[in-house]
């Protein structure tokens, strides 16, 4: 199973903020975002990982996050000239995604809860077709939306719809098999000359091969694309660390504790960040370990 991160696009929805900087590299609340997509797919157990940005950032992602070596993983990189839209990510990655299946996971996608990590771990085994997350939300008409039967097979999805037929919004989170490159390369451009990734979907609810898995009121999921909702998100990331004393989307500590490197890398890192305290973190969480063995 291969992972893709989608970080381009312009941001615009978010200027001036974004005139300079990458929108998926602002902070939300302690890290940059793209650190929320990245560990979602490190908790799937994916480490081979290709990022996709703008030419003129791609330079300060790779300052961030290198090859990935670090946590374990293996971090490759793409450049999407133009923002021809989402499902495009599958055309640029093709030699990248081989024969393989794959993951994609949008760039400003924030995703909480418990349970998650078990759930993510059931797509380590590639499944044939398409899997995607229905949530519940209050402004359906703003993402994807999707109508399912009881057994979660989908049976309409539109984008942004004026009349939504549901309140479930499709997360940026999908998981694919192979075909999507076909299927990808066959998407006709639509609105704003984009390829979507609703046409993709389409096309999986067609073969009758669109899975939907209902995440349910114990997770958060947070886009983090306009002013508000990227307060928003810094402000759950705050209240929930602050109350518990543990990190939500810490690469380090994941890679840890899903095996990626050792207690002695893990220490390593945490000695190069003890400035801003996310070092002291690493650390109560490796003497913590030792404490409790
Ligand atoms: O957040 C979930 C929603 O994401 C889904 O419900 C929708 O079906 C899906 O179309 C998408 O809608 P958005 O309006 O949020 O898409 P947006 O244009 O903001 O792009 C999402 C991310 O992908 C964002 O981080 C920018 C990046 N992107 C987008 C496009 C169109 C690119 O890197 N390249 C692109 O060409």
């Amino acid at each position: 199973m291969k992972g893709i991160i989608l970080a381009g696009g312009t941001g615009s929805r978010l200027y001036p903020i974004t005139r300079v900087v990458s929108k998926q590299l602002l902070p939300v609340y302690d890290k940059p975002m793209i650190y929320f997509p990245l560990t979602t797919l490190m908790l799937s157990g994916i480490r081979d990982i290709q990022i996709i940005t703008t030419k003129e950032h791609q330079q300060a992602f790779q300052t961030l996050l290198g090859n990935g070596h670090q946590w374990g993983i293996n971090i490759s990189w793409c450049v999407q000239n133009e923002p021809n839209g989402i499902a495009e990510a599958f055309v640029l990655s093709e030699n990248f995604i081989g024969d393989d299946h794959c993951a994609l996971a949008l760039g400003d996608n924030i995703l909480f809860g418990n349970g998650l990590t078990r759930l993510l771990q059931t797509y380590k085994q590639p499944r044939s077709g398409a899997t995607v997350f229905a949530y519940r939300v209050k402004d359906p008409e703003n993402y994807g939306v999707i109508s399912f039967d009881e057994k979660g097979l989908g049976t309409e999805v539109e984008e942004k719809p004026d009349k939504p037929k549901t309140n479930y919004a499709l997360i940026g989170l999908y998981y694919y098999d192979n075909q999507v490159v076909k299927i990808a390369r066959d998407v006709k451009p639509g609105l704003n000359n984009e390829k979507h990734i609703t046409d993709i979907n389409k096309k999986y609810l067609e073969l009758g091969q669109l899975h939907v898995e209902q995440l349910g009121r114990g997770y958060a999921w947070l886009d983090a694309g306009t002013v508000d909702s990227l307060h928003n998100a810094s402000a759950f990331v705050r209240s929930v660390e602050s109350r518990q004393g543990i990190k939500i989307a810490c690469p380090e500590e994941i890679a840890w504790r899903m095996g990626y490197i050792t207690s002695q890398n893990l220490a390593e890192l945490a000695d190069n960040l003890m400035a801003s305290g996310y070092g002291n973190y690493l650390w109560e969480i490796l003497n913590e370990t030792k404490e409790n063995k």
